[in-house]
């Protein structure tokens, strides 16, 4: 069976759902670079790791940098470390709360990290 990146390069696809988070970064290499030169969207599923990353980061303060990017809560910081990526079009995160919708779409407005801010996002994740 043809891999997703074989699919990827050689049909004329609109878009692709595929698995990225901060913790889940290996799209990064090769998938998301393909999506971006073939115009393909990209849906990013399981953005908390079916809920794994709220439990990795409750109760660890937020890093000093947070702020810069407008993300008071570690819900919005994982979300908008996925839809910051160029590559990305739109994040899918499951919840059964009201209140966590409207936190999880306040993601998507206000300042957006950039490369280096991305970097700075993982490297800081990767050391909790
Ligand atoms: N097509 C595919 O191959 C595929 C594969 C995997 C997943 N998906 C889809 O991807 C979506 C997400 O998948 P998922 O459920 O695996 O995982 P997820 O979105 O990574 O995590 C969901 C968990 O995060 C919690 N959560 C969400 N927003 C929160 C917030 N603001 N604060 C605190 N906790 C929050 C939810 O709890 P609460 O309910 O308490 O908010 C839930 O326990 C689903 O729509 C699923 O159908 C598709």
């Amino acid at each position: 069976m043809a891999s997703l990146e074989e699919i990827m390069a050689t049909q004329p696809i609109d878009f692709v759902q595929l698995t990225y988070n901060i913790a889940d970064r290996e799209p990064e290499q090769r998938l998301l670079p393909l999506a971006k030169e073939r115009g393909i969207a990209v849906i990013a599923n399981r953005p908390f790791r079916r809920g794994a990353l709220i439990g990795a980061t409750q109760g660890e303060p937020l890093p000093d940098f947070a702020a810069e990017i407008g993300a008071e809560t570690w819900p919005k910081l994982l979300l908008k470390f996925i839809v910051s990526h160029p590559a990305l079009t739109v994040a899918i995160p499951a919840t059964r709360s009201v209140s966590h919708v409207r936190e999880n779409m306040a993601a998507a407005r206000g300042p957006m990290p950039d490369a280096e801010m991305r970097r700075r996002m993982a490297a800081h994740f990767d050391d909790l």
